[in-house]
């Protein structure tokens, strides 16, 4: 199973984004954390950022809009030409319309459920989306432990993405490092989000790879 490593530039230096992008050149793809102020108790930016984001990266984009309205926002965001797109499934009023308008921009439309909302409430809308993003901390800030009831999560999506024959990844945000990451690839998790572990190293791209590395030597369970 491919393995890919996201570094969450939430735990980047914001004044300095082209140069720390450049720091992480081993990674999959750059996470961009979008919160509003209101769906989560942060903000970190907004559109005019990542539209900037878009046009200095040579690593693909994954936009997690932690924010109210996504049925206005995340097709906007879409837009600019990043790769993927998450909206927040307690936060939106259509979530199967609001796939399509991401779609339709070319961008891959992602889903997010916070520790509290089970796979359950999700499991239905599965193939109107290319990702799922199992939220392992509540969000809104970096730097928290790594919640191991998200675990069970991972390996209920990991067999129902199997038994559809979808490809949806299975995508996991909060908390990961070498131990963690080793528990999430187990559940079944092929997309991993990683802040603090990756920028509060003092190389971080020989972090990003130990991480893949890890990912993809541990035996999944299911
Ligand atoms: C939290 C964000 C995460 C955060 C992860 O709300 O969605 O992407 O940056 O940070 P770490 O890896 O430090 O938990
Ligand atoms: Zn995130």
């Amino acid at each position: 199973m491919t393995m890919r490593i996201q570094p969450s530039i939430l735990s980047a230096d914001f004044v300095n984004f082209e140069s720390e992008f450049s720091t992480i050149s081993a990674a999959d793809g750059i996470h961009v954390d979008v919160m509003d102020g209101h769906f989560v108790p942060n903000m970190t930016f907004g559109l005019g950022m990542v539209k900037r984001m878009q046009e200095i990266s040579s690593l693909p984009l994954d936009v997690h809009l932690m924010i109210e309205n996504p049925e206005h926002w995340a097709v906007l965001y879409a837009g600019t030409g990043v790769f993927s797109t998450t909206i927040h499934f307690e936060a939106s009023s259509d979530p199967v319309a609001t796939a399509k308008a991401i779609r339709a921009t070319g961008s891959r439309a992602g889903l997010s459920i916070k520790p509290n909302t089970p796979v359950s409430e999700i499991k239905d809308l599965l193939e109107h989306f290319d990702q799922v993003l199992v939220m392992s901390v509540e969000p809104g800030f970096g730097g928290q432990a790594f919640m191991p009831a998200a675990l069970e999560k991972i390996s209920t999506l990991r067999k129902l993405v199997d038994s559809k024959n979808l490809s949806t990844w299975i995508q996991v945000d909060g908390g990961i490092d070498l131990a963690t990451i080793a528990l999430a690839a187990s559940a079944g998790a092929d997309t991993f989000v990683a802040g603090s572990s990756v920028f509060n190293s003092a190389d971080r791209n020989s972090m990003i790879d130990q991480l893949r590395s890890t990912a993809q030597s541990a035996v999944p369970s299911f």
